[in-house]
């Protein structure tokens, strides 16, 4: 029984992932596995209104609010969606949508609003299937929510759950799925727990790259075999790291995945540089902080110029005080975005 109208509102988070998903095969299967922390304050808040149409229509209809305007730039991507996932939510066509979206992070400041914006779509629509097959499980619902979300934005499968996600298959992840992400089914050591991620928006410009592109440099790239191996070691590696809270050890893998993502970029081609020099200037008072001081913090990257700080929520006031004093002055505008660690989307 199809339910006749109603609105579906959810938020989902961004992700920042700790081994990088960067390469992958039809249809946005990885080509290795990757794992995250779920953000906390960066994310999307969308509404889902349905109605359902007098008779069904051949096509998509939708309307589009970005912010509360009309945003017919996201109407492509959301419309190759639909016809990626009619498949598996065939009710798609019975009904007219109006999805109103906005972010909690400032649209043009680099952050990618991908992971967040498809995971919370896919939310919605889920909650809207689950109306629908009122016999479906928890346990599906989430497993096809992060199925769903895949297929709109690779990363964006990781973002339904917290703190910690897992995406592609690999033998030391029980569960693990090239089709979705699940959960981090090991133990989690009290040293993650609270970790923060301050962003530094060292260049809040366009992204230079699409993943897209990106993620196809990675066919026929001379070093993308090995780069898969060595992804699949780091996270073996990182397995054991959140199991005994090994901060060195967590570091070590952290910051090396972060500059190999940008080394595979450089060696691409054609080739890209994604980094400013902010942005190495940034790397290097980490560095040097860190040498001074003992602390744990550290850096990551996502595929372009903005600086991921995570450390443990121990060292909070500190690195907070290191950030305002030292690093702000390489950030556009001097922006910065406080986060943390979070537990995924939710229904609001
Ligand atoms: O989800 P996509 O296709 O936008 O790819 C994201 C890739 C990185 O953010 C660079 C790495 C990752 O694993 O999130």
């Amino acid at each position: 029984e199809l339910p006749d109208n109603g609105v579906i509102k959810c938020t989902s988070p961004s992700n920042i992932a700790l081994v990088k998903y960067w390469g992958k095969r039809p249809i946005q299967l990885p080509e290795n596995a990757s794992i995250s922390f779920t953000l906390e304050t960066c994310k999307t808040i969308t509404s889902l209104a349905y109605k359902r149409k007098e008779t069904p229509s051949e096509d998509f209809d939708f309307e589009l609010l970005f912010e509360g305007k009309p945003k017919p730039d996201f109407k492509p991507k959301i419309q190759s969606f639909f016809t990626r996932i009619e498949t598996y939510l065939p009710f798609l066509k019975e009904y007219s949508f109006t999805i109103e979206t906005s972010n909690t992070f400032p649209h043009s400041s680099g952050i990618a609003s991908s992971a967040s914006g498809m995971s919370a779509l896919a939310y919605c629509l889920m909650q809207l299937e689950r109306k629908i097959n009122t016999s479906i499980t928890e346990h599906e619902l989430l497993q096809k929510t992060s199925f769903l979300a895949r297929l709109g934005s690779g990363s964006a499968c990781r973002s339904l759950e917290g703190p910690i996600t897992v995406w592609g298959k690999h033998d030391a992840i029980g569960g693990s799925s090239d089709a979705f992400a699940v959960k981090f089914p090991h133990t989690i050591h009290d040293n993650f727990k609270e970790f923060q991620d301050t962003i530094l928006l060292v260049d809040k410009g366009e992204k230079q790259v699409s993943s897209t592109v990106g993620h196809d440099l990675m066919h026929g790239h001379p070093f993308s075999a090995k780069r898969f191996e060595q992804a699949t070691n780091n996270l073996s590696k990182l397995k054991e790291i959140l199991g005994t809270g090994d901060l060195d050890a967590f570091i070590e893998v952290v910051e090396s995945e972060a500059l190999t993502l940008h080394a595979m970029m450089m060696t691409s081609l054609p080739y890209f540089i994604l980094m400013k020099p902010n942005t190495l200037v940034v790397i290097n008072k980490v560095w040097e902080y860190r040498k001074a001081t003992g602390s744990k913090l550290c850096f990551t990257l996502d595929a372009g110029a903005n600086v991921h700080l995570l450390y443990p929520n121990n060292e909070k006031d500190k690195v907070l005080s290191f950030i305002t004093s030292e690093l702000v002055a390489y950030c556009e505008n001097g922006q910065y975005i406080c986060d943390k660690i979070g537990l995924g989307a939710k229904l609001l």
